[in-house]
């Protein structure tokens, strides 16, 4: 038996023990990709409600460089206030549940998951069993730990703060991101008019996607359209509020849906602005908060067993080089879902 199928072993029995190895890319101060380094960690201990997984395949979210720089500063009482509390990227993951805390009952040593969690980047991370739910047989390792954080996102944007119709008219920005190329595929499924709107390489792909329309916003700009949306779902917020709304109809719905491209308090102001906008418009100005659930997880997960949505895998790096995937992800053009292979 090999190191790791006896670290399995000793964990699968409920114990931890001095032959498991968890390596993990690590960070023990704020800053760039440069601070994480492949270290040895103590493996996660995991409380009532939750479950250890031996991590397959973890899945890297924007949200993952906030918590690697601690900033905005907005995400330091999840991040640590002077240092990071956990220091390990990923926030979704694919893998084989090895240990079920007192209070679990869904889940059993063996069961192959996905969902989402903190510390997805390491041999083993724990998650609560409600952002859990169990991995379809039909679906890979990477499809599954793909279709989490961004895809539970683009479902919540669409379906929920939309509340999107057939026959309704909706702008996508970002289209070709992670939250962008599910939402092109849920706005189809749900019946609405698509366009999106993406850089020249990502054309190709966003109308794959099922996008009736694709802007390549190298050549054109979108605001200088007489075209008027129902709705807009805004992944990347570097056009100003009054030209976006040019172009959304009298009665429809802006959501705001990016935390780059601003610092400090210009951050703020550009947070607050759409909120303490909206109840003097008729046109809706909309944040929102995504969430975990296992309901919408396992709906994401039948969705891409029927072929509904196919999860767009931009890249995979190895555990070892993290980092460069965070960088992918803060040069802001990342193309659909960016994963790293644990287990490999
Ligand atoms: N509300 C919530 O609960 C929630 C949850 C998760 C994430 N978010 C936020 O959602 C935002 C988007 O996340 P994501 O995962 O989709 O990011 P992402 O994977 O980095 O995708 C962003 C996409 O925007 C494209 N893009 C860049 N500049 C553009 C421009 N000027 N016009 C149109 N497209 C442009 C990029 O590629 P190309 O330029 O090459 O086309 C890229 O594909 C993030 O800021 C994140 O913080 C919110």
């Amino acid at each position: 038996m090999g190191m790791d199928a006896q670290a399995t072993a000793s964990l699968t029995n409920g114990q931890t023990s001095p032959t498991a190895v968890n390596l993990a890319i690590w960070q023990a101060r704020y800053g760039g990709p440069e601070t994480l380094t492949l270290q040895q960690r103590p493996i996660p201990q995991p409380n009532a409600d939750e479950v250890l997984v031996r991590v397959h395949t973890a899945s890297l979210e924007v949200a993952d460089c906030f918590m690697m720089q601690g900033a905005p500063i907005l995400v330091r009482p999840a991040s640590g206030i002077w240092k990071p509390a956990l220091g390990i990227p990923g926030m979704g993951l694919s893998g084989t549940v090895v240990q079920a805390g007192a209070a679990v009952s869904r889940f059993r040593p063996g069961d192959e998951v996905f969902g989402c969690c903190v510390g997805a980047c390491a041999t083993y991370a724990k998650a609560s069993h409600h952002h859990l739910v169990p991995k379809p047989r039909a679906i890979t390792w990477q499809q599954a730990a793909a279709s989490t954080g961004s895809a539970l996102a683009a479902l919540h944007a669409l379906r929920d703060t939309a509340r999107i119709q057939p026959g309704q008219k909706i702008l996508i920005i970002g289209a070709g991101g992670g939250i962008g190329s599910f939402a092109v595929q849920l706005a189809r499924h749900y019946g609405a008019q698509v366009t999106g709107v993406c850089s020249t390489a990502n054309v190709p792909l966003v109308q794959e996607l099922g996008a009736h329309r694709v802007i390549d916003y190298t050549h054109e700009d979108f605001t200088h359209s007489a075209q008027r949306y129902d709705v807009i779902l805004d992944n990347v917020e570097n056009r100003p509020l009054a030209e976006c709304r040019n172009v959304l109809a009298p009665d429809g719905l802006l959501i705001c849906n990016s935390g780059t491209g601003a610092q400090g308090l210009a951050f703020a102001a550009r947070l607050l602005k759409p909120i303490l906008l909206n109840p003097f418009t008729r046109q809706k100005l909309k944040r929102y908060l995504s969430m975990p659930n296992p309901k919408d997880l396992a709906i994401l997960g039948q969705m891409v067993v029927a072929g509904i949505l196919r999860p767009v895998i931009g890249r995979t790096y190895p555990l070892h080089q993290t980092p460069d995937a965070l960088r992918y992800i803060q040069s802001g053009h990342a193309r659909g879902k960016v994963l790293v292979e644990v287990a490999s």
